[in-house]
């Protein structure tokens, strides 16, 4: 891989490498994670499903943009990744 090849982008402030032309839902499962974001409601883990930008499972916030699909979304050298987790709405009595 040369140099041109590669891309770094960040998760949670973590630097995460990958190739270029990958999916940032690629650069994730290359790096060994499973699951990047959790449900409203139940709290449980997701990643990929359906990996083609039906399910939205994958979400992620990139560079300030909520709700990407991260199977969807090509990484890009530099770009803020952050997991999403969005709270429920309050149920008003
Ligand atoms: S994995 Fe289903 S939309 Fe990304």
């Amino acid at each position: 891989m040369s140099r041109d090849d590669r891309v770094t982008i960040t998760v949670d402030g973590v630097p995460v490498g990958g190739r270029a032309g990958q999916s940032i839902a690629g650069v994730l499962i290359g790096a060994g994670e499973q699951a990047w974001r959790t449900t409203s409601f139940a709290s449980a883990a997701r990643g990929v499903f359906c990996g083609i930008g039906v399910c939205f499972d994958c979400v992620v916030e990139v560079n300030g943009l909520a709700d990407v699909r991260a199977c969807l979304r090509r990484a890009r050298d530099g770009d803020v990744v952050v997991r999403q987790h969005i709270a429920p709405p309050e149920v008003i009595p």
